[in-house]
């Protein structure tokens, strides 16, 4: 089926990607799962894309699978460690088989802004992090970042007692379902390409994601509105194997590296106003957006900061300390 599953993505894709491959160049497959346009991660992926089909020409080729077209996130990373691919880049939620490290990026009102976590990742203890998995043989090469979450319900959320009941969907994370816990929640863990269905069918009430998630997979159509609480972040991990990267001739990798680094700083820097036109692309859209009084945003940080003591074994409270440093 992975066979086939490629194939229907080489035919629906529309960036004849396939035709950048010759004889002799090494085949760096890319499988990721939101759309390539007005999205973080999907533009980057692009850039890479174009730079190394373009800069390692005879060396290396560049395909990407974009929207779930080869993989869902919780399958990718098995596929990346058979060699099926070689690049991925799922959001740090979804490394809980991996590690529990990662954690920390699921706390809730853990960084104020993106700012703060490109920081937190700049800093020692963020890149040994991107080390942590090699003994099960995954190597992160790059954190990408998305940007802050919203919440969205088919009812209006304005208080945390509003969620109560409702059923969210959430990513491959206890962290996320601890928090929805907190506010009363019944949470349901499920890949990102079935969320729309399952809104529009009501297998489940809400979701929380970013806004150029939020717009481009159009869950405020079968949402009742988005409430701007900014309570957490998605962000990526680009990753590879170990054994691949280490099969790669020194200089097809520090290449490839060189280029990765460069892309990663272009587009991180843009992430924040990615996600500012996408939010204005749901309201533009007819989407409905409410914010928060300083107040109202308040009650929400009371209910769900507390999830992070169920949390603290696992990511450190040194760790904890050393990314609330960074806020102030
Ligand atoms: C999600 O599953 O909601 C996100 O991780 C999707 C993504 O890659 O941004």
């Amino acid at each position: 089926t992975t066979v086939a599953a490629a194939a229907l993505a080489v035919g629906i894709s529309t960036t004849g990607a396939l035709a950048a491959c010759d004889d002799g160049e090494v085949v760096i497959k890319f499988s990721h799962v939101t759309n390539t346009d007005k999205h973080p991660k999907g533009i980057a992926a692009s850039l890479l894309e174009q730079r190394v089909n373009e800069e390692m020409n005879g060396k290396a080729c560049m395909e990407v699978y974009p929207n779930s077209t080869l993989y869902d996130d919780n399958k990718v990373l098995e596929a990346l460690l058979q060699g099926d691919v070689q690049l991925a880049a799922p959001s740090l939620s979804k490394f809980e088989a991996f590690t529990k490290k990662y954690r920390i990026f699921d706390l809730p009102f853990m960084f104020k802004d993106i700012n703060a976590v490109d920081a937190f990742q700049a800093s020692e203890t963020g890149q040994a992090l991107k080390d942590s998995m090699q003994k099960r043989g995954l190597q992160g090469l790059a954190f990408w970042h998305n940007g802050m979450k919203q919440m969205s319900a088919n009812v209006p959320l304005i208080s945390p007692s509003d969620a109560n009941g409702l059923r969210f969907r959430v990513q491959s994370s206890d962290v996320l379902v601890a928090q929805m816990e907190a506010i009363g929640g019944s949470p349901q863990k499920m890949a990102f390409s079935e969320v729309y269905g399952a809104l529009q069918q009501g297998v489940v009430d809400g979701q929380e994601n970013t806004w150029s998630n939020i717009y481009g997979k159009k869950f405020f159509e079968v949402q009742d509105g988005i409430t701007e609480t900014n309570h957490g972040i998605i962000d990526y991990l680009v990753v590879t194997s170990v054994e691949w990267l280490d099969s790669l001739e020194p200089d097809v990798r520090d290449q490839f590296l060189t280029i990765l680094a460069e892309v990663t700083e272009t587009r991180n820097a843009e992430s924040t106003k990615v996600n500012a036109e996408a939010r204005q692309s749901v309201i533009d859209a007819g989407g409905v957006v409410r914010e928060l009084t300083a107040e109202q945003r308040q009650a929400w940080v009371d209910v769900m900061k507390p999830v992070w003591d169920q949390f603290a074994g696992d990511v450190g409270q040194e760790t904890i300390d050393a990314a609330q440093a960074i806020n102030n």
